[in-house]
């Protein structure tokens, strides 16, 4: 019943669309409405408003760190398993894919599997942002940044622990940020892809 609880709570956690919500705070555009239409934190940019863009990336980034931080912190108190912390990573990140306040329509989970990657491990974490950022900075796509971080990911944790289920969990992850990321690799593909700072169209 503990484990229900902690992956309920942390999929309404991961429902929290910060792009939306600081967008509002903000006084800009719904970020559902321009560019790629996206809630995230590299659409965020698109207005313009970097203050807005980091925001947007710390809250999505936070959500999933706090989420699983918090099931380990309680994890013995509520027997939760380790495959339940895992559980609860994918569970937040769902929440952001698929978010019940705001219709299920969400973002694309690059900032919130950051998050959860980091709460799990700093080291995974950190490689995975480091894999980003090279990526980010060489080509200045933001999606194939996140595509090639997320294929390295699983990679990186498997390095580090293993195969268990909480690999499952962060290569189901992955795979869901890269089906998410279905009109990025078209665009990508067509040389249609917008770039890092961009502005909105
Ligand atoms: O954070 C999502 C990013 O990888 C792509 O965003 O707005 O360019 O589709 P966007």
């Amino acid at each position: 019943m503990n484990a229900v609880i902690a992956i309920i709570a942390a999929y309404l956690i991961g429902s929290i669309s910060f792009a939306v919500v600081v967008s509002r705070l903000f006084g800009l555009s719904d970020p559902r409405t321009y560019g790629s239409k996206n809630p995230g934190a590299t659409n965020v940019l698109r207005s313009g408003n970097k203050a807005a863009a980091v925001l947007t990336l710390l809250g999505d980034g936070v959500k999933g760190w706090f989420a699983v931080w918090l099931a380990m912190v309680f994890q013995e108190q509520f027997e939760l398993s380790s495959n339940t912390i895992a559980a609860v990573g994918l569970a937040v990140f769902v929440g952001h894919l698929w978010p019940v306040f705001f219709k299920f329509v969400g973002g694309k989970g690059v900032a919130t599997a950051l998050g959860v990657l980091l709460a799990i491990n700093i080291w995974l974490g950190l490689a995975t942002l480091a894999t980003w950022l090279i990526v980010a900075y060489a080509f200045r796509y933001s999606s194939l940044a996140a595509l090639i971080a997320s294929l390295f990911a699983p990679f990186y944790y498997a390095l580090l622990f293993g195969p268990n289920l909480t690999l499952l969990a962060v290569a189901i992850m992955s795979g869901l940020l890269i089906y998410r990321h279905s009109q990025n690799i078209a665009n990508l593909m067509s040389g249609k892809e917008s770039r890092i700072g961009s502005k909105k169209k």
